[in-house]
């Protein structure tokens, strides 16, 4: 069967099509019309300008992706959790398209397509194998801890209490003045503190803190962390604080803080909960680093980077399962 997903939870505009065959998929289209410039200027999402621009977007980006299909014979389409605005505006469009080709929709949550965007690749064990699984989503609006039973199972075990990791790495990356989004902003710095590390010592020895890294919860919080950022940030000197050596060397210290605990906590998870496996997913498991740094003994399923930020094709799958 063919399925067509429309994505528009946050600041992508995004369709795609999938081919799906028992539970065995072949991407068609994946198209993402990527609203960033738009924003940067404000430093972040601003919801009722995301949702003009699905709404101008939608129907060229339908007209891509239609390009590599034939027909369709279902509709996702992303519900939740995402901005009210937008995510009705991707809504109205698919309930638009199904009557017109006379289809059902199925509504996906947006947390759960970033799980089984994992499903996309071929997974090399038996899929049966894998469960009890520990998940950790890490976007721009969710840091959760989920533990899985099945496709279709899922039990919130942690979450964060204020700030998502993306948003903090947006934020920091804000106040270092890398501009929007700050994830793959922070990300370069930090790689190029690293390619210098050997030649260069540290100057400025920052150790920010790893909140709630040892508590006996599941639950993380990182709007101590950008404040903390901030305080050092203010209390450099202006040249400091415009320096390549302090941007870098701040974004690998505040990348390595957010990486310890996502890794300390989900590992710690998946001993008490006897995972058999440890599935990744979200924006901000696109950095280099974290998929470089998370190691443990059972196996890691880990999307490509192109379908750890948002994108249609998780959520097409997502309908699939549900279907
Ligand atoms: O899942 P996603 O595309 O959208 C939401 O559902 O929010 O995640 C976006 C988040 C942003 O906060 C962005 O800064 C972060 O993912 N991100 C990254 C990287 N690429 C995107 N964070 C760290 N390293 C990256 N390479
Ligand atoms: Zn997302």
């Amino acid at each position: 069967m063919t399925i067509l997903a429309i994505e528009t939870s946050c600041d992508d505009t995004c369709i795609s099509i999938l081919k799906a065959k028992s539970a065995k998929f072949k991407i068609l289209s994946n198209i993402i019309s990527s609203q960033v410039k738009l924003h940067a200027k404000y430093g972040g999402v601003y919801p009722f300008l995301a949702k003009r621009e699905h709404q101008r977007n939608l129907p060229t980006v339908l007209k891509k992706a239609l390009k590599e299909a034939g027909s369709i014979d279902l509709i996702g389409v992303t519900v939740g959790p995402g901005l009210d605005p937008c995510l009705w505006q991707g809504v109205n469009f698919a309930k638009d398209l199904a009557a017109k080709l006379n289809l059902k929709i199925i509504p996906v949550n947006h947390i759960e397509a970033h799980i089984l965007a994992n499903w996309l690749s071929p997974i090399r064990s038996n899929p049966q194998t894998l469960f009890p699984a520990i998940c950790l989503v890490v976007s721009g609006g969710h840091t959760q801890l989920i533990l899985m039973k099945d496709i279709g199972k899922y039990k919130l075990i942690g979450e964060t209490r204020d700030d998502a990791a993306g948003e903090c790495f947006d934020k920091v990356a804000k106040i270092l003045g890398l501009g929007y989004p700050g994830g793959p902003a922070i990300d370069k710095e930090a790689e190029k503190n690293r390619e210098t590390r050997e030649r260069r010592h540290p100057k400025f020895k920052i150790k920010l803190p790893r909140p709630m890294i040892y508590q006996k919860n599941y639950d993380f919080s990182f709007s101590g962390l950008k404040t903390a950022v901030l305080y050092d940030f203010k209390n450099r000197p202006q040249k400091i604080r415009k320096s390549k050596q302090y941007i870098q060397e701040m974004s690998a210290e505040v990348q390595q803080a957010i990486i310890d605990v996502l890794i300390k906590k989900t590992i710690k998870a998946a001993k008490k909960f006897k995972a058999k496996s440890i599935i990744l997913g979200g924006g901000v498991v696109a950095s280099q680093e974290l998929r470089k740094q998370f190691k443990f003994e059972i196996p890691l399923l880990v999307p490509p980077r192109k379908l750890c930020t948002d994108n249609a094709a998780m959520v097409a799958v997502t309908a699939y399962f549900r279907w």
